[in-house]
């Protein structure tokens, strides 16, 4: 394991901070500060007070510390989502909503293997490491120099980075050798053109194996889905809404805002192409 790795893992079992680990500040879900702890961590100034963050360090996780104006602040272990939201974030990223969809119908687990076109700003992909932390990999392709450079930045933040395999280019120019063919348990092609990528997806999924096209209009749905019924069972193609509710006694209701679209997700399971029946 990684310094960073270590991180992200050795306090599971005693739930003490530790110097090194990062932690999220949480004052209430609008304000909240993610960063690393020591003892010489310098105090930081919010306008609920200034937070001494080196104190968190050998409190456990859960806990509190006070700011210099008497505001509570929690002591809280970061999750793969609270990095994505923090993140750098140059391109528009696959919302959670989404992603928890993808990881849930896909059965993706510790251990498994998955290709990804279209790192962006890596917040897909830092979710995926995390589930196929720690045996797993996660072997993603960006043709943008900065992109990728930010998305490394965001991995290795999270302390998964053990488990991404990042590759500078576009994998359909790329000799197919540096990947193994029928292999993977899941694609996620987040490019402005899945269907491009299809062939290769279904190359390197093993028989079974998932991919996931995220589409932000229609069009791209409608062409990808078309594409996806030539080599590809299980057809389909989701739209994920997910509305807020204020739960507050006596004056519960939906939240006047929400994100009203981000992207439809058009997936299918790899099979072997066969020769049609005489009878069909
Ligand atoms: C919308 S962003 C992906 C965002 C990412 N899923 C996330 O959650 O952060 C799409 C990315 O795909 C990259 N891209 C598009 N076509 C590509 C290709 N054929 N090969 C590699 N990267 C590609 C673009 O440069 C862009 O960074």
């Amino acid at each position: 394991l990684t310094a960073t790795d270590q991180s992200a893992v050795n306090n599971s079992a005693d739930n003490v901070i530790l110097a090194g680990d990062r932690v999220l500040f949480y004052y209430d879900a609008r304000r909240t500060w993610l960063t690393r702890v020591t003892e010489n961590s310098p105090p930081f100034h919010t306008h609920v007070g200034i937070i001494k963050i080196a104190e968190a360090v050998g409190l456990a996780y859960g806990s509190s510390i006070i700011t210099t104006l008497g505001c509570r602040i929690f002591l809280l272990k970061p999750v793969a989502l609270d990095y994505i939201m923090k993140s750098e974030r140059r391109t528009q990223i696959v919302y959670p909503k989404d992603f928890g969809y993808i990881a849930a119908r896909s059965g993706l687990r510790s251990g498994c293997k998955v290709f990804e076109c279209g790192t962006g700003s890596g917040g897909l992909t830092t979710f995926f490491a995390s589930l196929v932390y720690p045996t797993g990999v996660v072997h993603t392709f960006e043709e943008r120099e900065d992109f990728i450079n930010i998305a490394k930045k965001n991995v290795e933040r999270t302390g998964f980075s053990s488990v991404v395999k990042f590759e500078h280019t576009n994998p359909t120019r790329t000799e197919r050798s540096s990947y193994q063919a029928g292999s993977y348990d899941l694609a996620l092609l987040d490019t402005g053109d899945p269907w491009n990528l299809l062939p290769l997806a279904s190359d390197l999924l093993r028989g079974s194996g998932f991919v996931f096209c995220i589409c932000p209009t229609t069009n791209q749905a409608e062409t990808v889905c078309e594409a996806l019924s030539q080599n590809f069972v299980d057809v389909e193609c989701v739209e994920i809404l997910l509305r807020r509710i204020e739960a507050r006694l006596g004056k519960t209701r939906p939240s006047m805002r929400m994100i009203g679209h981000t992207c439809y997700l058009a997936s299918g399971r790899k099979i072997k192409p066969e020769p049609p029946l005489e009878n069909s």
